[in-house]
């Protein structure tokens, strides 16, 4: 499994608009893309081989202001048929687990990597995830989630590359702003109650996830302001550095 090319990063929803454009659709250049407008774009989507093979694209579903955006590695069989995400077994699971905390649904949004099952649940091509990787960033940028809760240890690696998810799970690590908090599949957990009890334990600490993001954000707001001030000051001081590109050394953990 390989890291898209040039690493995820958050995209304007334009640069879909672009990408969806390059296949020949020129009706979406230069439009901002509502979630919904997105899941079209997406279920009618032709850039990668796996649009030739699945039945129905799965764009994903949820709140339009999640507070946890939920991203697994692609669709499965029981998803391919119905157009939804995490319908299945593992999904059931990932109901009830959701249901310990309480959270619903409708309170966070669910996609994957990829949103056409790759077939025979191989894992999906470099190039697949290539293609597919617009549509994941416009989410993001739109969604705005507190946190990414991803789900199984690939999902986890197009974020974090180098980080295992014995160590990870269940531990909030800081991606570009954004919480990443990795969680087992529950593919995985079905299969092992051990890990099964893990992934709830680790479920029930995503609140505290969520407000470790909101703390982070109300401190990066409050830095900012007090930059402004010092920069009216002193109009001779320099401007901030530009935080460091490389993923690795942008990722903090929190706890
Ligand atoms: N597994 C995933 O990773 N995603 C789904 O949508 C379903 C099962
Ligand atoms: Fe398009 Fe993604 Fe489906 Fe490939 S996997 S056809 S890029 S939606």
């Amino acid at each position: 499994m390989t890291e898209p090319p040039n690493g995820p990063n958050r995209a304007a929803p334009e640069r879909v608009a672009r990408d969806a454009a390059s296949t020949g659709d020129d009706k979406y250049i230069g439009k901002q893309f509502s979630i919904e407008e997105i899941a079209a774009v997406v279920r009618s989507c032709t850039r990668c081989g796996l649009a030739g093979t699945r039945i129905n694209a799965v764009p994903g579903e949820g709140s339009d202001s999640p507070s946890i955006l939920f991203i697994g590695e692609g669709p499965g069989a029981n998803e391919d048929q119905q157009g939804r995400p995490f319908v299945g077994r593992a999904g059931k699971l990932l109901d009830e687990l959701l249901g310990v905390v309480p959270l619903l649904r409708s309170d966070v949004y669910i996609t994957n990597v990829v949103k056409c099952r790759p077939p025979g649940n191989r894992d999906p091509l470099p190039e697949e995830v290539r293609a597919c990787w617009p549509y994941l960033e416009a989410q993001i940028s739109l969604l705005k989630p507190h946190v990414i809760a991803t789900l199984g240890r690939h999902a986890m690696n197009r974020f974090l590359p180098n980080a295992r998810i014995s160590d990870q799970h269940g531990r909030a690590t800081v991606w570009r702003d954004i919480v990443i908090f990795p969680l087992y599949h529950p593919a995985a957990a079905l299969r092992s109650t051990t890990l099964r009890q893990t992934l709830e334990n680790d479920i029930r600490s995503l609140p505290a996830a969520v407000l470790q993001s909101l703390e982070m954000s109300a401190v990066r707001s409050q830095t900012r302001s007090e930059t402004d001030v010092s920069i009216a000051a002193d109009s001779t001081s320099r401007p901030p550095r530009e935080s460091s590109a490389d993923d690795e050394a942008n990722q903090n953990r929190l706890f």
